[in-house]
């Protein structure tokens, strides 16, 4: 099937630097793959196309990449927000065995029912606002059986949606009640299951938090380990409350990425610039938690780092479900460009969940777009609260209302 989209300004992402704008573009797409990127005037001569569409002149950017989130999971923590307003922190809270722990509770009790119709309801409020590929991390679970029906729920999400589902395995999240005083234990307990997990396809990465609220680099190291002689890819949860060299240790262990770095130090920054690490920012948890300290974005940039922006979606540290909002927030508080934060939405966040074949609109990448109803990419992180998504085309595919 060949379909060619036309009179579309397009904003490629396809060199390194700058919006790679094409005016009054075209897209000529085989299935689901991008066979021809141009001007409208260079089509061609005499092509032939199954369909042909006009956009009207809309803005096309690469469908956005959302590479970190929890969205399985029950419940809500809606009274751990009025806690913290009334001056309670995640700490104090995670510490009297509140937060995650609470979810952890609510999702174990929910039905795989359940959990699969509000993880859906969440990813199409993504889905909506351009997200075409998407990681969901398992974390709620924190039992053999529990995480792994969460990500089946995630896998199920993918087969149903018109979405690219990567899974990362959290198991290394908190620490579960039954397992209270015996962390390492946990630990042992986490690496005993990751092979059927593994063998069952349910994982394609696997992530740990490593803080003082939760785990420590020892027991990181030793997930690590497990996921290496599994041959799976790591990522981690890395000082985002302080600075325990959690990056310094994935870069170890060659890491995609290392998440929130709200306390990374210098060393970290060069640890993660010579893995090829990339730094995924989020700025939903930094603002949901009033946070004050900044990740080091001129550090990472100066280094070279790849900057990645995400929702975090999560009930905990950022209940949000708007990625646009989370391009805005990339740029009033973390200060980073517009072009910064898209390719952090789009090309850096695909290298975060290792997707090669997405992220800018080039030749032979997947056929993942979207349309917006603006005149120029800064727009996408201009507006707040309002979404001019238009249309959204995911592995070739217009995506109707679901
Ligand atoms: O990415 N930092 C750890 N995990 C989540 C929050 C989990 C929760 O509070 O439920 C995060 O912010
Ligand atoms: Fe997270």
């Amino acid at each position: 099937m060949r379909t060619l989209w036309r009179n579309a300004h397009l904003v490629t992402l396809a060199e390194a630097n700058g919006w790679g704008f094409i005016r009054r573009g075209a897209l000529i797409v085989d299935d689901a793959t991008l066979r021809w990127v141009g001007s409208d005037a260079d089509l061609p001569a005499g092509l032939s196309v199954d369909a042909e569409h006009h956009l009207d002149g809309e803005l096309v950017t690469p469908g956005l990449v959302d590479c970190h989130t929890h969205l399985v999971y029950g419940g809500q923590r809606a009274r751990e927000f009025e806690l913290r307003l009334e001056g309670a922190s995640y700490e104090d809270i995670a510490n009297a065995g509140g937060g995650i722990r609470s979810t952890v509770a609510a999702t174990r009790a929910a039905g795989d029912g359940a959990l699969f119709y509000a993880a859906r309801l969440r990813a199409l409020a993504l889905m909506a606002e351009g997200v075409t590929s998407l990681e969901i991390k398992s974390g709620y679970g924190l039992s053999a059986l529990h995480e792994a029906r969460c990500l089946r729920v995630a896998r199920r999400l993918g087969e149903e949606l018109a979405l690219t589902v990567r899974t990362t395995c959290l198991s290394a999240h908190a620490l579960p009640p039954e397992f209270e005083g015996r962390a390492d234990d946990y630990i042992a307990a986490v690496c005993a299951w990751l092979p059927s997990l593994h063998a069952e396809k349910l994982v394609d990465a696997v992530d740990a938090f490593c803080e003082r609220i939760a785990f420590t680099p020892a027991q990181t190291r030793r997930v690590f380990e497990t996921a290496h002689a599994l041959g799976l890819p790591v990522k981690l949860h890395a000082e985002q409350l302080s600075d325990s060299g959690g990056a310094a240790l994935a870069a170890e262990f060659g890491a995609l990425s290392c998440e929130h770095l709200e306390y990374l130090s210098e060393a970290g920054v060069q640890a993660m610039a010579k893995a090829g690490s990339v730094a995924v920012l989020l700025p939903g948890a930094y603002y949901f938690l009033r946070e004050t300290q900044l990740p080091p974005v001129a550090a990472l940039r100066a280094a070279g780092v790849p900057i990645a922006i995400a929702t975090d979606h999560n009930p905990g540290s950022s209940p949000t479900l708007s990625p646009l909002l989370m391009l805005n927030m990339a740029c009033t508080l973390f200060r980073l460009t517009p072009e910064e934060a898209l390719r952090g939405m789009t090309v850096n966040a695909a290298r975060a969940l290792d997707l090669r074949d997405r992220g800018t609109l080039t030749v032979g990448r997947r056929a993942d777009f979207v349309a917006w109803n603006v005149e120029h990419p800064n727009e996408l992180s201009y507006w707040f609260g309002y979404n001019p998504c238009a249309r959204v085309i995911a592995g070739g595919k217009e995506r109707s209302a679901e």
